[in-house]
């Protein structure tokens, strides 16, 4: 038995505990591909206001529902037209008043600044901005017709947002020493709509001219590292891999909408890194940026073109590298391919934008055991019904449980420990299987409503104490079914911790011989706040199919310790 597996839970955490005790508070970071706070890994259990509810007063009532949520963090716009009015003239009112709320309520802040674009347009620029279009030119589209977007070919449209952000981060630097705002994001959803790229003079001269050679280095270096974006943004050109050679953008990239994307792309980043540098000198917050994704069929510019998507990434990653990650906002049904794509090449997993679903609160789960994600966040979260809210509300709760036991040094011995349990799609009738160790674990996932409370009580309880059987909470359809899914973490060589509803789970050997796999026994707990296992029940019986299997029930979530036994 390794060191790692003899180590008790109890003694995990209270190692957690000395560690945090430790440390030396620091501006939140990123080790590892965790985020760090206070010393401590941080999972972000988010969720992000929508659009025009940031201003303290407003979100005011809605602090106490956030609470309840059992959010650690709230995602809330900083309006670029609201904290500069006046050109030079800076007032950080709202700034202050999300700052001081946030500490009222226990909660951590991530900053997003809605400057030169918000969506693809240019809505959230001052007054100042929007009416000097001499000064601050907007693109043109192959018509020559303007759009409120500006366009990322002018240096004063970047000086004047770079200006403004860093005004903003030398506030946080003056006025956040306790560290309320962890991460900042830098822009939000960039990207060029209706056409894939730019027509101002300066772009079309900058489209006809040689693509820089600092962006050609760094596609080469990457190429002969074998980076998966490089390889799928090059594959089919003529010039493929480390012998990019020189020419415009279209004898490299090709005659087509890919090059003008990538054009854009490469634009936009250096765009965003002068924005984001001139940040970082004030105040060295890790930094993003949020993609709109691709729907399918859609080319460049029916979706925003040149965003950070993961056809991108290399681009991105070489124009602005003052972004710490990219990160997806998922909207889409296929989670698990959009979590994937982002899940990779060394960027850490940050979802500032979920569809507020009510298997948002699966995947929150999911991309914690799947991918060690930082966070995850459902949008427009302070109006969430019910059910979603209980939903999400359970599963946050089990993942302040949990993210103590998720840290990187689980994954030194280079083994995997842990993993997401959701099904690929909707469609997928095969149990998702998962090596972990010498184990193979099968998950099959229960949909079926959840049961009334005369077949046993497998129900959730909303916020308010309603009871939600698929029928009894507001917003609820009759017969809706509940998600399915959750996480499973190794605890030891024949000990495993799930947490999450609607699964069933039978186990194999994946050892050579006739080894059967058995339960030797099946405990449902919590950890209390100092990280102790505290029990609540053994399961057997009915419960566990007379040893047969392991069962989260539908509608209710909870976490199981299963310690396993071969027998033959
Ligand atoms: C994505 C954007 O980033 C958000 O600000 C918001 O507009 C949502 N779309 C609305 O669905």
């Amino acid at each position: 038995m390794s060191a790692y597996f003899s180590i008790s839970l109890g003694l995990l955490c209270s190692a957690m505990t000395v560690f945090a005790a430790s440390a030396e508070p620091s501006v939140p970071h990123l080790r590892e591909g965790q985020l760090i706070v206070d010393g401590r890994p941080f999972f972000v259990r988010g969720g992000e206001l929508s659009n025009s509810h940031g201003e303290p007063d407003y979100l005011r009532p809605s602090w106490a529902k956030l609470r309840a949520l059992n959010l650690n963090t709230v995602l809330a716009p900083v309006y670029w037209n609201l904290i500069e009015a006046e050109e030079g003239q800076f007032d950080f009112a709202t700034v202050e008043g999300l700052l001081a709320d946030a500490r009222a309520n226990d909660m951590r802040l991530v900053l997003l600044w809605f400057g030169s674009w918000k969506n693809s347009m240019s809505a959230y620029v001052p007054a100042w901005v929007k009416r000097d279009t001499m000064r601050f030119p907007r693109v043109l589209d192959s018509a020559g017709r303007a759009h409120e977007i500006l366009s990322p070919f002018v240096a004063a449209n970047a000086e004047a947002d770079s200006r403004a952000f860093a005004a903003l981060m030398r506030y946080l630097r003056e006025n956040d020493g306790e560290h309320t705002v962890i991460l900042v994001q830098v822009e939000n959803e960039i990207g060029m709509i209706p056409e894939p790229r730019d027509h101002r003079p300066e772009a079309d001269q900058a489209f006809s001219g040689p693509v820089p050679a600092a962006l050609l280095k760094s596609l080469r270096e990457r190429a002969a590292s074998d980076s998966l974006a490089t390889n799928q943004l090059l594959r089919g050109r003529a010039r493929v891999g480390a012998h990019i050679e020189e020419g415009t953008w279209a004898e490299v990239f090709g005659e087509g909408v890919e090059a003008e994307e990538i054009f854009m792309a490469w634009q936009f980043a250096c765009y965003t890194e002068q924005v984001a540098s001139a940040g970082l000198a004030e105040l060295a917050l890790p930094l993003y940026t949020n993609a709109a994704l691709i729907r399918p069929g859609y080319q460049p510019g029916q979706y925003p073109s040149g965003g950070p998507l993961p056809h991108l990434f290399d681009v991105w990653r070489a124009g602005a590298p003052s972004l710490s990650f990219l990160a997806p906002d998922i909207y889409f049904q296929n989670f698990t391919y959009w979590a994937r794509h982002y899940a990779r090449d060394a960027n850490p997993l940050f979802i500032p934008e979920a569809l507020r679903s009510n298997e948002a609160a699966i995947h929150a789960l999911y991309v914690l055991g799947e991918h060690r994600a930082i966070g995850f966040s459902p949008f427009a979260i302070e109006s969430t019904p019910e059910p979603t809210a209980s939903y999400l509300a359970a599963s946050y709760d089990l993942i302040r449980q949990l993210t103590p036991l998720f840290r990187p040094s689980h994954e030194k011995s280079g083994a995997r420990q842990s993993a997401g349990l959701l099904k690929e799609s909707a469609e997928t009738k095969q149990p998702q299987q998962v090596r972990l160790g010498n184990w193979t674990i099968y998950a099959h996932f229960e949909h079926t409503a959840p049961y009334s409370l005369g077949e046993g009580g497998a129900v959730i309880v909303g916020q308010d104490n309603s009871v939600f059987d698929g029928v009894g909470v507001a917003g609820a359809m009759p017969g809706q079914l509940s998600p399915a899914g959750g996480l499973v973490l190794m605890l030891g060589e024949d000990e495993f911790l799930f947490a999450g509803m609607g699964l069933t789970l039978t186990f194999a050997s994946a050892e050579t011989g006739a080894w059967q796999a058995g339960l030797l026994n099946v405990e449902e707990g919590r950890f209390d706040e100092h990280g102790d296992w505290q029990h609540v029940r053994w399961l057997n019986g009915d419960q566990t199919h007379q040893g047969r299997h392991v069962r989260l029930e539908p509608g209710r979530f909870c976490i199981q310790r299963v310690r396993l036994y071969r027998y033959r």
